[in-house]
């Protein structure tokens, strides 16, 4: 005889929560991936049978098919405050002569001390044992919801394992608080995907941790490899003793606890303590920026309290800079589009934080002087925040004795062109336009996202077309199409890459004239810049026919800037080029939009984040079209927000506001 569904679906919930439990929690599988899966796959079967037994905490629910997230706003009951950093030992015992001012003199005072995991803080609300609400620290005082992609995070349990603890203590209704975080590994696999598939990279582990769970779309989320550690509990209870006892508490609830914590009994051992993680930090799969020190008695944190943002119970020990010991091989001047030459350093690669270095800037002739920096020196190179490496000085101890200071070059490296240096400037200039390296520049500066948002035209293909004669200007990229036999043959391409690459050119045809006059790379003439002239000038022809004063009379617009546009324009070899990227079909006026119907007469929209069935400019035009117009900012008069993925601050304020919120289908649904 069949057995009863509903048993056998609460049998395998268990079943399959206890194997999720010894998976993601402990990292000991008790069964094999296959043996895992029949469970699973029976379950869904069984669900699928008796859609009725479907419950919210089923594992089969951690990624429900139809489930967005809202991002609604959520009050933290206790706010979720900040740590003030430390480091420095002085300041430590500083912090820890202020703890002892602040209790009854004598008192005993222990310190537990976490690792201070390098993610996204979060906070998740357990209602009967039940996991209900996940929400982000937000402002500390108001987070966002985001519980529909928390629940795709093996590790957090669905269920509490249990809800009495070993005291008796009964756990059913807590928060908890830890850290989303992602381990290296998976951070560096996901970044070559996207490199390989021409989508922007993440600077770090925490970045992209930040962007995945603010994905409206969970089944995203669940492809991305979050993990998360919990370090805080709070319950009505007041049997609660010590942070101590809670970590261990939030280990027999089923959560995943860093267990790198340590009790300490006074401020050395603390300080022994993070001087061992600072020397121990590389051996982890993680990121930690610190060491996390809180005072063990929760009775003392009461009466310790806050100051403004952050606990006077706690501190974080920040971790310095890593840097490393190499040898500076050779300095090179590399030359950019507009013809600066900036100093790089080329070192004898060395690992640090993570990655192999064998460059550093040197930023300018200036820096190498004040530094004394010299070719043939040990240097000391510094990753801070996982930016670009720099060389923080010179071991002068293991000079070479035969060593020379830096000089200036004498011609542009490339181009072999005589050099200028502007008197009121450090940089000095390749005064050739045609310089290999500033076509280059300029062609890649043209195709990158923020301007033409040409994808795939990156620097790896402008270099090999420029080097192959197919591209000696950016006016050349519209003409590729009449090449497309030729380019397929290209070993490294092939017919579906040339294909792609021909079809986002043709797209970049419809790109707003700000971005356009952004792409043409005239010396001043940033994002912002462009979109000033293309909102007063309207056209190419206008702003090319305006004088110095008309220009400068723009907000915010000076001498140097409208200086440098009059060169541009008088220089007839970019004229010509004009003349052919307006031929190819690019738009040198702003857009005039057609109303076409008064659908969304009088509404009024604010866009956040990006869409990805349209840009930013599409869905503007497409809101005119329709009567609506679109304001920059969220304010009480706004009538709908369009939320894209990784909306900004602009999400917070309307929900402050309580302005309603369109996701892009409830949007594309509006417009259609
Ligand atoms: S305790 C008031 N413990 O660091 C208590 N925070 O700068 C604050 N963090 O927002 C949190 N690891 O995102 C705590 N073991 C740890 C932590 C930790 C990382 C983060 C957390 C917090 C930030 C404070």
């Amino acid at each position: 005889m069949k057995k009863d569904p509903q048993k056998r679906i609460e049998e395998l919930r268990k079943l399959i929560n206890e194997h999720d439990y010894n998976y993601y929690v402990l990292a000991q599988p008790t069964i094999s991936d296959y043996e895992y899966d029949l469970l699973v796959n029976e379950l869904i079967q069984l669900e699928k049978e008796n859609p009725h037994l479907i419950t919210p905490d089923s594992p089969t629910q951690r990624v429900g098919s139809d489930l967005t997230n809202t991002f609604n706003p959520v009050q933290h009951k206790i706010p979720m405050l900040s740590l003030s950093n430390t480091y420095s030992e002085e300041e430590m015992f500083e912090f820890d002569r202020r703890v002892k001012d602040g209790l009854p003199k004598g008192e005993k005072i222990e310190y537990v001390c976490e690792l201070k995991i390098d993610g996204v803080s979060v906070s998740l609300i357990y209602k009967n044992g039940l996991l209900v609400t996940a929400a982000t620290r937000g402002d500390g005082f108001t987070g966002e919801e985001i519980t529909n992609n928390v629940k795709t995070i093996k590790s957090v349990p669905l269920v509490l394992r249990k809800i009495t603890s070993s005291k008796n203590l009964r756990l059913e209704d807590i928060e908890v608080r830890g850290e989303i975080y992602m381990e290296i590994e998976a951070f560096k696999k996901i970044n070559e995907e996207r490199q390989l598939s021409g989508e922007k990279t993440f600077a770090n582990p925490r970045n992209l941790t930040a962007g995945t769970i603010k994905l409206l779309d969970p089944q995203l989320v669940a492809k991305r490899p979050l993990k998360i550690f919990l370090y805080y509990l709070y319950s009505e209870t007041d049997e609660l003793n010590t942070h101590y006892e809670n970590l261990q508490l939030l280990t027999e609830l089923g959560f995943p606890v860093n267990q790198n914590y340590r009790l300490c009994k006074n401020i050395d051992e603390v300080m022994d303590f993070c001087k061992e993680w600072e020397q121990k930090r590389e051996t982890l799969p993680y990121e930690i920026d610190g060491v996390v020190v809180k005072v063990n008695s929760l009775k003392q944190q009461r009466i310790l309290g806050n100051i403004a943002k952050s606990p006077r119970w706690a501190v974080a020990f920040k971790f310095k800079a890593r840097q490393a010991k190499t040898l500076l091989k050779k300095i090179v001047w590399q030359v950019g589009r507009t013809g600066t030459l900036t100093p790089v350093a080329e070192l004898e690669p060395v690992f640090l934080a993570g990655s192999t270095i064998s460059r550093a800037t040197l930023h300018n002739i200036d820096e190498i002087k004040r530094k004394d920096i010299r070719e043939g020196d040990i240097v000391i190179i510094e990753k801070g925040g996982d930016v670009i490496p720099k060389v923080v000085e010179v071991d002068f101890s293991q000079r070479p004795k035969d060593s020379q200071e830096v000089k200036l070059p004498t011609k542009c490296p490339v181009c072999g062109s005589k050099l200028f240096k502007p008197e009121d400037e450090v940089a000095i200039y390749c005064e050739n336009n045609l310089c290999p390296a500033q076509i280059k520049g300029r062609i890649e500066h043209f195709a990158s996202r923020t301007a033409m948002d040409i994808a795939g035209l990156g620097e790896a293909l402008v270099n090999l077309f420029v080097d192959m004669g197919y591209l000696k200007d950016y006016a050349d990229i519209y003409d590729l199409k009449n090449y497309r036999d030729e380019l397929i043959k290209i070993e490294r391409l092939g017919e579906k890459s040339v294909d792609n690459l021909l079809n986002s050119i043709e797209k970049s045809k419809e790109r707003p004239f700000e971005k356009v006059l952004f792409a043409l790379g005239i010396r001043y003439v940033g994002a912002g810049v462009a979109k000033k002239l293309a909102d007063h000038f309207k056209s190419i022809d206008a702003l090319m026919n305006a004088s110095k004063e008309e220009i400068e009379s723009v907000y915010e617009i000076g001498p140097s800037i409208s200086d440098s546009i009059k060169r541009f324009f008088s220089d007839n070899n970019n004229i010509k080029l004009i003349e052919r990227l307006k031929k190819a079909g690019l738009k040198f006026k702003v857009d005039e939009i057609k109303i076409k119907s008064d659908k969304l007469k009088g509404k009024s929209f604010v866009l956040t984040g990006t869409l990805s069935s349209m840009s930013r400019e599409e869905a503007k035009e497409k809101i005119i079209s329709l009567g609506g117009h679109v304001l920059s900012a969220v304010s009480k008069n706004t009538n709908f927000v369009v939320v894209g993925e990784n909306p900004g601050s602009k999400l917070e304020k309307a929900q402050k506001l309580g302005i309603p919120l369109l996701t892009e289908e409830e949007f594309l649904k509006l417009i259609e």
